[in-house]
């Protein structure tokens, strides 16, 4: 007899199998009782007849607690009643631990209840489903870009560099030095870019935002891509592909964690439609003008989340909002070749309200003009030597952007909140568990 995986359950109907689970609800009647069990890889049901087992295996069923965990025996059926699709008709019960009373029950629990119980939290379903789909995001992300030839370079996490400006960082202390979180690999990336042409960072970056929203997260997870010998518009097209590539993983590898969510597949699919609208910053201010539902929006602001909503709901696609006012961008972007007041930049606005999933630009390649972009933005030109050196030995044109792993992980999961997208999540008054 095999010990096998709750998924795999399809390739042994009729035969009977051992599975380590844990009990997520159960239902008995005087005959029968009806066993919700996980494993983590998925959820059915366990059915124990009392005539077709012991005295003691049917006490045990009646008995076993909420998140106690057992092997349980017996033969897989087919189960069409249930969303999963197959069922296991229990023989044996072996109890490995026995639970106490499970805090999260099936009744409905505040917000703040089941973040204080996050590391519990984690084990229902739609957590689950959340962070199958984060994880299969993951893999798609590293095939992709291995697939497009660019190998991933691992940037700090103490650095003494603010790329996205001052006012967010994290201060710790590096022995006798001031050092900071990392808010964005991007730096190192273009170093990494220098030497291998292309290359994508991957790892946890750091924003003291004191921003309470649903998109923003003190500590996320951001995948940066930096391209050698590339303009904004072919660093656009990678772009695209990429945010395609993802949705479609996900519709092809997670069918089953979307039907635990009820998200509209159909919806997501036209996602996968390339290539996504592009708008100028300009003509982005006179649509929102023009829409008569923004009589505020001024020339030289960035948007709130309102006009990005409106912005990616107008294409009913993710879309482009290129070359933005200089002055509320960061130091390191392209000048634009003919707008002194502009950069060579573009955001990506995600459809269904959730607003900018990535950030990018082209970079500034003269020496002179960042150095004195450095100095204006109030930043310690010593500390960004090393970078200033990428632009003195052989510079060149090139292009990278920044995806918010849980923003996007939020959007193609529809999920509401931001804090479901990460296992821990970092707020502002957030830091247990
Ligand atoms: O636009 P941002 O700040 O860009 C950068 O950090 C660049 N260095 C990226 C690059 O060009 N290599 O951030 C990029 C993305 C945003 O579009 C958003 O998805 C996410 O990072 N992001 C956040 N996600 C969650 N919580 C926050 N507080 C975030 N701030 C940014």
């Amino acid at each position: 007899m095999e010990t096998i995986s709750i998924i795999n359950a399809k390739d042994y109907v009729d035969q009977k199998v051992r599975i380590g689970v844990w009990l997520t609800n159960k239902r008995s009647s005087g005959k029968i009782a009806f066993l919700q069990l996980r494993d983590g890889t998925a959820y059915f049901q366990g059915v124990v007849v009392k005539n077709n087992v012991s005295e003691d295996v049917f006490k045990l069923a009646k008995e076993v607690r909420q998140e106690a965990s057992m092997y349980v025996t017996g033969t897989i059926h087919e189960d069409t009643r249930s969303h999963f699709g197959y069922e296991i008709e229990i023989e044996d019960i072996e109890l490995v631990g026995q639970s106490e009373d499970y805090p999260i029950t099936p009744k409905e629990h505040g917000t703040d209840f089941l973040m204080d119980h996050r590391h519990l939290w984690l084990r229902s379903k739609r957590q689950f489903a959340i962070m199958k789909i984060r994880n299969e995001m993951i893999r798609a992300t590293y095939e992709f870009f291995n697939k497009e030839g660019f190998i991933k370079l691992d940037s700090p996490i103490l650095t003494g560099s603010a790329p996205e400006g001052t006012t967010e960082l994290f201060h710790t202390e590096y022995f006798e030095k001031d050092a900071y979180l990392s808010q964005s690999g991007q730096l190192y990336a273009e170093a990494g870019a220098m030497a291998y042409g292309k290359v994508f960072t991957f790892g946890p970056t750091f924003r003291a935002e004191k921003s309470k929203t649903r998109r923003h997260l003190i500590e996320f997870w951001m995948i940066e891509p930096e391209m050698a010998f590339m303009h904004q518009e072919e660093s656009l097209e990678i772009q695209e592909r990429y945010i395609a590539y993802l949705v479609e993983k996900v519709l092809e590898n997670c069918d089953y964690e979307l039907d635990i969510l009820g998200r509209d597949k159909e919806v997501l699919k036209r996602y996968t439609q390339l290539p996504y609208p592009r708008i100028s910053y300009d003509d982005a201010i006179k649509l929102l003008q023009e829409s008569g539902k923004f009589p505020d929006v001024k020339w030289g602001e960035d948007f709130g989340s309102p006009e990005e909503t409106y912005l990616a709901e107008h294409f009913s696609k993710p879309v482009f909002v290129l070359n933005y006012p200089k002055a509320i961008k960061p130091f390191y972007m392209k000048p634009h070749p003919t707008r002194e007041d502009l950069v060579v930049c573009a955001d990506l606005l995600a459809p269904e309200g959730y607003g900018e999933i990535i950030g990018g630009s082209e970079r500034a390649t003269d020496p002179e003009y960042l150095a004195k972009q450095i100095e204006d933005a109030g930043l310690n030109k010593a500390d960004y030597e090393w970078y200033l050196d990428l632009r003195r030995y052989g510079s060149v044109p090139h292009s990278g952007f920044g995806l918010g792993l849980e923003r996007a992980v939020t959007w193609i999961t529809g999920e509401d909140h931001i804090r479901e997208a990460i296992p821990f999540p970092r707020l502002l008054n957030r830091i247990y568990p």
